[in-house]
């Protein structure tokens, strides 16, 4: 089979499998990310076809929701393209982006070891920031029965894992500890240039509701 032939099988696969599910993970997400790393791969000149895979499936299994055994996606990975003859060294690098790559805690280092998994984490960061990043959030915090906000609670930098797992923060807590340390986290340059537009955004949104918040506007 050809690499054209296996993309195409993977996406069939990945969209059958995550359909329209609601905590922000859904088959559009991946198709963004999947779109961005294709437009960050290209420009970096990274291996694409590793790029694609490890895009398409990095959301194929959650750590999160499976009590934080961050191998999970890998192994749903690994299984679904050995079944398409992938050559093992390929299925070993796009299993070792997907389970490096997610984000877990402010304090936890995930620095990726190839070009193809820095393109890859750039791009899934990229979907969580800018307006995207916040319809995501806000859809995450509302599946996760979140508050909005609660000016009485304020931010945590989770220093590992499991407290970033267990936090229940308001929503707008998540942009402090996750969403606007992003911008200096990109690997490439060209999610560099992209964050620093989607981080302004952000900022302004923040500023504004604030303002609103206190009945200033
Ligand atoms: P990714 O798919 O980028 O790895 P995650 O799996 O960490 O991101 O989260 C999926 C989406 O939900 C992201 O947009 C993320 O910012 C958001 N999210 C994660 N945790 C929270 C939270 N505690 N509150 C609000 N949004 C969250
Ligand atoms: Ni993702």
């Amino acid at each position: 089979m050809n690499k054209q032939e296996i993309i195409k099988r993977v996406t069939k696969r990945v969209m059958r499998e995550l359909g329209d599910e609601g905590s922000g993970h859904d088959w559009w997400h991946v198709h963004r990310v999947w779109k961005m790393a294709k437009r960050i791969g290209q420009e970096e000149s990274a291996d694409m076809f590793v790029v694609e895979l490890a895009a398409l499936l990095h959301d194929i299994a959650d750590w999160k929701f499976h009590g934080g055994d961050d191998n999970v996606g890998a192994r749903a990975a690994r299984k679904l393209l050995s079944k398409q003859g992938v050559h093992k060294e390929i299925i070993d690098h796009v299993c070792e982006i997907i389970r490096t790559a997610p984000f877990k805690g402010a304090g936890v280092r995930t620095k990726m070891q190839t070009l193809e998994g820095k393109v890859v984490q750039d791009a899934d960061r990229l979907d969580a920031i800018g307006a995207i990043g916040f319809a995501r959030a806000f859809a995450y915090g509302g599946y996760r029965n979140q508050p909005i906000y609660n000016p009485n609670q304020k931010p945590v930098l989770h220093q590992s894992k499991a407290a970033y797992l267990k936090g229940r923060s308001p929503t707008i807590n998540h942009f402090f500890e996750k969403l606007l340390l992003l911008k200096d986290r990109m690997n490439t340059k060209t999610a560099k240039k992209v964050s620093r537009e989607r981080h302004r955004f952000m900022e302004k949104y923040l500023n504004r509701f604030f303002k609103e918040w206190k009945g200033e506007l």
